[in-house]
């Protein structure tokens, strides 16, 4: 639903292609909208509603989003030119988070929780989330 990049990086059609019956000139500046695939009704169910056990596969495992194999979620793009850190950034995501939430109870200062977003080549908040963060664990360990 939230991308870091909304449209990906733009790339250039080297040939004229035809996609799903769309002529691609040569040199055709293309925008991949992997915002609009977040939120496809065609592809997700109750696309607004925040369920992320919907990316567990039934024999249990999750859908691998940094190869860029399913054409469902593209965070990191697909194919030659997809990134490169995708694992990494993926691993440092995880990392910070879980370091976050192990170490501070954090709940929001406001009851609605704006979840609007600017559009750009990234995609910040529109409004900072503001939130309290409590520490949970021995105040020595903060240094
Ligand atoms: C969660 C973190 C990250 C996200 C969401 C992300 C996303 C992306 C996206 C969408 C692209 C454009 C792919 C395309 O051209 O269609 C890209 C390209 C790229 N990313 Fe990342 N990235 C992340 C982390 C990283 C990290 C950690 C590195 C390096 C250590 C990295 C290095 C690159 C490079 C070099 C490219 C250009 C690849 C090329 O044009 O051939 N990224 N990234």
């Amino acid at each position: 639903m939230h991308p870091a990049g909304p449209f990906l990086i733009p790339h250039e059609s080297l040939r004229a292609t035809t996609i799903n019956g769309y002529h691609i000139p040569a040199g055709t500046r293309v925008f991949i909208n992997t915002h609009g695939l977040g939120r496809n009704e065609e592809i997700w169910d109750n696309v607004e509603e925040f369920r992320p056990e919907r990316h567990w596969l039934d024999d249990g495992s999750r859908v691998e989003i940094s190869h860029g194999a399913d054409f469902k979620i593209l965070p990191f793009s697909a194919g030659k030119r997809k990134c490169p850190g995708a694992p990494l950034g993926v691993t440092l995501v995880l990392m910070a988070l879980a370091r976050l939430f192990h170490c501070f109870d954090w709940a929001p200062l406001e009851e609605h929780v704006d979840t609007r977003e600017v559009y750009g080549m990234t995609m910040p908040k529109a409004e900072p989330l503001i939130v309290s963060a409590r520490p949970r664990l021995a105040i020595n360990l903060y240094n």
